[in-house]
């Protein structure tokens, strides 16, 4: 193959687009089937990666540069067209390589006709550089700011909307928050409490222990952390570093009373239930893991296996599990996953803001759920992975309003982590905090 790492790039974003695949799945394996490896490699994850998340501004430049609209551009050239010009605008590769490989790949597939049009719209691509771009094809800053940043760091307007409603309407914040999902985040691990500490981690797989989690651990640039012996062994997993914190912060709330029963009440695929079981076995307490996908229990039994976690495949709303029973409840509810698009490169183009309600009453019902499941005395974690304020501050009001359940401050429970809002509930942030957006409340009843 002539240019592996741009044809593993262009047929990763046909799958993407054909095929609904995530790439951040589909690119590794491709990668490997093909053998493409070291400086290839990281060429097709930054084109590939690149081109998925900066897809709005590259489209709407790609509108400029022809007389018809995308909707009538064949779906394989569209795929080329976004990588030559993400390339273009976004790379340090010299133009004409940019318009010239991508025209090379186009002939080879679908032949002279095809790979003319291409570069007939690139060449007009490249007649200005990003900025200038962003300029013609943006709202004004000054008549519509959260448009025109949205366009600047490529998200759905509006994303980038429910980004400036959490940060209350900071736009310098917003910018930071909307270029952050841009930078490819590092990998964290967690280290196993009572297996492996964080610095013998960190020395084991070559990171450095992270900031906030004393079980967590950064992965410098590149590599399958799968392969590191340390998970390999199950001494330690792949979790971001926020979902560390939101788990401690649960498990550290101090409680009066029993402090033996917990329950994670939507589990699967396991991470935070993994953290809490292990966090579990050194109080000598128990936890029931509820998830409603049999598939994904399977998995939470995996990831589980040797700690005092029982697993349930139940619907969390009505799990069958005793009221009143348990001392410390984890929420870690279904949700858009907007905080998290730094790491799934195409996701902010496939979430259609139609998907919240449906998003929140779910979240709502669970969240009611989980309050009737808890003690009196007993403590709920609701947690997200979204810092949409639907889901997050929208529903703490509405089921305070109904069950009269009691807000703690969530603050004393991330010792050492700067910059939490203006509390009670906890929200991180990845230009903030280098975590993943996660929402974290506490309730009593
Ligand atoms: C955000 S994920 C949880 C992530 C998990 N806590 C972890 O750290 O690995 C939400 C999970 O809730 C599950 N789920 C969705 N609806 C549910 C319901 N009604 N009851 C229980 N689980 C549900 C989903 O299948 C998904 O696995």
């Amino acid at each position: 193959m002539e240019d592996p790492a741009r044809q593993a790039a262009l047929d990763v974003l046909a799958a993407v687009r054909a095929r609904d695949a995530y790439a951040n799945l589909a690119l590794p394996s491709l990668l490997r089937q093909r053998g493409v490896t070291g400086r290839d490699a990281a060429l097709a994850t930054e084109l590939c990666y690149g081109t998925c998340r900066a897809q709005g501004l590259l489209d709407a430049v790609l509108g400029r540069c022809m007389d018809r609209s995308l909707s009538e551009v064949d779906g394989e050239l569209l795929d080329a067209l976004r990588l030559g010009s993400y390339q273009l605008l976004r790379t340090r590769v010299p133009p004409h390589a940019a318009v010239g490989t991508t025209v090379d790949l186009v002939r080879a597939a679908r032949g002279n006709a095809a790979s003319g049009f291409v570069n007939a719209v690139l060449r007009r691509v490249a007649e200005q550089d990003e900025q200038a771009w962003v300029q013609v094809v943006a709202p004004a800053f000054d008549d519509d700011p959260v448009g025109h940043l949205a366009m600047a760091h490529p998200h759905p307007r509006w994303i980038a909307q429910a980004f400036a409603d959490a940060l209350d309407g900071d736009l310098e914040e917003l910018a930071k928050a909307l270029a952050a999902d841009d930078a490819r985040p590092l990998v964290h691990l967690m280290a196993r409490p009572g297996q492996i500490s964080a610095a013998e981690l960190a020395t084991a797989v070559g990171g450095t222990p992270a900031p906030y989690s004393p079980y967590g651990v950064h992965l410098a640039e590149g590599g399958d952390p799968g392969d590191l012996a340390p998970v390999r062994q199950h001494l330690a997993q792949v979790q971001d570093e926020g979902s560390q914190l939101v788990a401690l912060a649960l498990a550290g709330t101090p409680l009066d009373g029993p402090d033996a029963r917990w329950l994670d009440l939507c589990a699967g695929p396991g991470g935070k239930a993994a953290l809490l079981g292990a966090l579990a076995t050194s109080c000598g307490a128990t936890v029931d893991a509820v998830e409603k996908a049999e598939h994904r229990a399977r998995l939470v039994e995996q990831a589980c296996t040797g700690l005092p976690v029982t697993v349930h495949v139940a619907d969390g709303r009505n799990s069958g599990l005793p009221d009143r029973a348990y001392d410390r409840v984890l929420v870690d509810a279904p949700c858009t996953g907007l905080g998290a698009l730094r790491r799934r490169p195409e996701v902010r183009w496939r979430r259609q803001a139609n998907e919240v309600a449906g998003l929140v009453r779910l979240q709502r019902e669970l969240l009611v759920a989980a309050l009737r499941l808890v003690r009196p005395g007993g403590v709920v974690a609701y947690v997200t992975c979204s810092p949409h304020p639907d889901e997050t501050v929208g529903v703490l009001a509405e089921v305070i309003r109904r069950t009269r359940a009691e807000q703690i401050d969530a603050g004393p429970a991330f010792p050492g982590v700067p910059g939490r809002g203006g509390g009670p509930p906890v929200q991180l942030w990845p230009h903030r905090h280098g975590t993943d957006a996660m929402f974290c409340a506490l309730l009593q009843r």
